[in-house]
């Protein structure tokens, strides 16, 4: 079996940085250069101050500072990473498709299929091309055909080997993953590339958790268990609703339906609604592929998921807007959080876009503050719905580093990420703060209602009536 001394791997984003940092940790002996053609980002990553690496996660910046230049390095030379490695993972980002056919629905490959044409173009020697991205089935049926048709004539084997990693828990979930996925042709060469990818896993983990595939089994696994993950958060949000409606409260329904082993404990947290990278593209993905087979109720059936997630976070502006008396114009609010979920700086599809959103339309006053994101980032998350011209974002929405501070005469405060530094704040202060009758609005379900109300708030929580 070939041994592999060199890999590349093109994307130094969320899911290529941390990947490649934990396979260097436990493999001295190969080298992983990781490529972007972002110059700003590989700089970051090269920072001689680890605060600085482009982005957050625990334990990460241990790991890089231990093998960054010895075993790991980060680089914008393209070419010459693909030239040297003999195995290179695609790891550039698939965002929705933003114009032309399966627009807010397909994936758009334009940067899988130019990372396929580069590496087609240097290569000189055989390689194992591996899709790290999430991608839709049978893209690397795509990737092999620009490989085949417009390589040098060197043999490439082409494996999916997708991330199960979640944000926050990256390194943990890398060290420890539940399973790994290796998706490849069933003939003798594609066999031989998964055992050598294998071979790499096993170093850390045990061989009965590593899984070999056919290649569109391993492509639509990974759609499948995100779109799995997103519903039952979905289903869970649905009955918080109902709850409200009712005397019911949602921490004890999780818990009494979480009991049976059949349906399990995890992922039944009521919230906001789901955010990240992952799980809306995905389960789009899904249902865009289903609807090209013509298979209407399978899309339909996945659709919902979406559906209800839009509704849950449309419902938690509707209650900050019912509560203020109908209307928040002029109204100051404060939001706690704006990334997806706690311990990361990540905001893509962060429900707090979408309700800071709805508010901003009825005129609300926002201040935002998260322990994490940039103030860079929270304007560009806003300007990027199009919805109202950069200035009034910038106007109608303030961001601060002083979260205590900000909440100086507002009306409420909503929390949308589960920070638990939230949990250690002084709210006798922040109460005295604020105008009566001084409102929170917990969409995280991360505070004591029983504290709150003692110390004199309107406290609602998602789920409770
Ligand atoms: C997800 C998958 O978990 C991971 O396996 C895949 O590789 C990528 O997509 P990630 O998006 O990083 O990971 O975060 P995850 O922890 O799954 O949370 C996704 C969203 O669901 C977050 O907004 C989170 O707050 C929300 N969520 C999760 C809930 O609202 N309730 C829950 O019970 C769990
Ligand atoms: P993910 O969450 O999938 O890791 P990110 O957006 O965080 O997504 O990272 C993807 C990275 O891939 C970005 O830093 C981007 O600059 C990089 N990238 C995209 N296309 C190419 C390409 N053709 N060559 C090299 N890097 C690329």
């Amino acid at each position: 079996m070939r041994k592999i001394t060199k890999i590349c791997c093109i994307g130094a984003g969320y899911v290529g940085g941390p990947t490649m940092s934990v396979i260097a940790k436990q493999c001295p002996d190969i080298q992983v250069t990781v490529v972007d053609i972002n110059e700003v980002r590989i700089a970051q990553w090269n920072d001689s101050n680890l605060d600085n690496l482009p982005i957050y996660e625990p334990g990460l910046a241990e790991i890089v500072g231990a093998t960054r230049g010895k075993n790991l390095f980060f680089s914008t030379e393209v070419d010459k990473a693909i030239d040297e490695a003999q195995m290179i993972f695609i790891s550039v980002n698939t965002p929705t498709k933003t114009y032309g056919k399966g627009k807010g629905q397909a994936a758009d490959l334009k940067f899988i299929e130019l990372c396929a044409r580069n590496i087609a173009r240097v290569a000189k020697d055989n390689k194992i091309v591996v899709e790290k991205s999430t991608l839709p089935v049978r893209t690397a049926s795509a990737i092999k055909s620009i490989l085949e048709n417009t390589g040098n004539g060197v043999d490439f084997e082409i494996l999916s080997n997708p991330e199960f990693l979640a944000e926050g828990t990256a390194i943990e979930d890398l060290l420890n993953a539940d399973r790994v996925l290796i998706g490849g042709d069933e003939t003798p060469s594609g066999k031989e590339a998964k055992n050598i990818l294998s071979a790499i896993y096993e170093k850390w983990i045990p061989k009965d958790r590593i899984l070999q595939t056919n290649v569109w089994s391993s492509e639509l696994s990974k759609l499948v268990a995100n779109a799995f993950l997103a519903q039952r958060v979905s289903s869970i949000n649905s009955i918080s609703a109902l709850c409200e409606k009712t005397d019911a409260n949602i921490a004890e329904v999780s818990r009494a339906i979480g009991y049976d082993s059949r349906i399990g404990s995890k992922f039944l947290n009521s919230s906001v609604g789901f955010g990240g990278s992952c799980f809306q593209k995905d389960i789009l993905n899904l249902v865009y592929i289903a609807r090209s087979y013509g298979l209407q109720e399978v899309a339909d059936y996945w659709e919902q998921v979406i559906i209800m997630n839009d509704y849950q976070k449309k419902r938690f502006a509707n209650t900050i807007v019912s509560s203020l008396y109908n209307t928040v114009s002029g109204k100051k609010i404060i939001f706690y959080g704006w990334a997806f979920k706690k311990d990361t700086n990540d905001t893509r599809e962060s429900a707090a876009i979408y309700v800071a959103d709805a508010l901003l339309d009825e005129r609300a006053e926002i201040t935002v503050y998260d322990p994490k994101v940039t103030e860079e980032q929270i304007y560009a998350d806003l300007d990027y719905l199009n919805t109202r011209s950069p200035e009034d974002n910038r106007r109608l929405l303030k961001v601060t580093n002083d979260p205590t501070l900000a909440t100086q005469d507002a009306h409420a405060i909503a929390i949308l990420t589960e920070w638990d530094e939230f949990k250690t704040y002084d709210w006798s202060l922040i109460y005295e703060n604020m105008l009566k009758p001084a409102f929170i609005f917990d969409g995280r379900r991360l505070l004591n209602k029983g504290e709150l109300t003692q110390i004199g708030f309107k406290y609602y929580k998602i789920g409770e009536s």
